[in-house]
């Protein structure tokens, strides 16, 4: 059977994310190749109910919240034309977040072993060829976020923001022998960073 690749880009709020998506799925099309850019949370309603959370409207339990961020990426994974179904079609499948931020946010409040359990059949749906991290300072990543936007998230702040990197270092300790990850420094300009992006990728196409 025909199948994909599996990138998923991972940081901090403000690491760029969004930008060297949209930049690394331009190059992959412009190579001819299928792309499939996603994001989570998703615009499910599973979705919606995070970002209700994210922006305050609700407050929830760590543990549920948890637990719904993994329920939106089981959805994500087997929704119809879900991420499942895009990559056994031969797409190189590109998410905005998967399990890691699950790891790294929740794990500032949730034990990481019931994480990781909760997101086992994720793993086992689809696990990333590679996971990129865009490693660039909290104090940085929040300067950036401050002059695009108005209102910030419950996890946009200075102090979360280290708890949440230092998650995302330990999660990948913890995982390094099941789990291909490279950490990049992206305290760069954009286009340095696509670079250095596309030579962790480029190997693996
Ligand atoms: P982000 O990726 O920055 O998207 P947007 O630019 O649309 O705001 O924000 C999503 C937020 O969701 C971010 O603060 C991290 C959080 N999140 C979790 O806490 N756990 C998860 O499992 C996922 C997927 C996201």
């Amino acid at each position: 059977m025909k199948k994909g690749l599996f990138f998923a880009l991972e940081g901090i709020d403000g690491s760029g994310k969004s930008t060297q998506l949209k930049l690394l799925a331009d190059r992959l099309a412009a190579q001819g190749l299928a792309c499939y850019p996603t994001q989570e949370p998703t615009n499910s309603p599973i979705g919606a109910m995070c970002r209700q959370f994210l922006s305050g409207a609700i407050s929830l339990d760590s543990r549920t919240i948890a637990a719904l961020f993994a329920a939106d990426r089981l959805n994500h994974l087997l929704g119809e034309d879900g991420l499942c179904q895009q990559f056994q079609n031969g797409a190189v499948v590109l998410t905005d977040r998967y399990y890691f931020s699950n790891y790294a946010y929740q794990g500032v409040d949730v034990d990481l072993d019931w994480l990781i359990a909760v997101n086992r059949p994720a793993a086992q749906l689809l696990r990333p060829n590679l996971t990129i991290f865009l490693d660039v300072p909290p104090a940085k990543a929040l300067e950036r976020i401050s002059a695009s936007r108005q209102q910030l998230e419950v996890y946009e702040k200075e102090e979360r923001l280290r708890a949440v990197r230092r998650q995302y270092l330990a999660a990948f300790a913890k995982l390094q022998a099941e789990e291909n990850i490279a950490v990049i420094d992206a305290d760069a300009d954009a286009a340095t960073v696509a670079g250095r992006i596309w030579q962790q990728i480029a190997g693996l196409l």
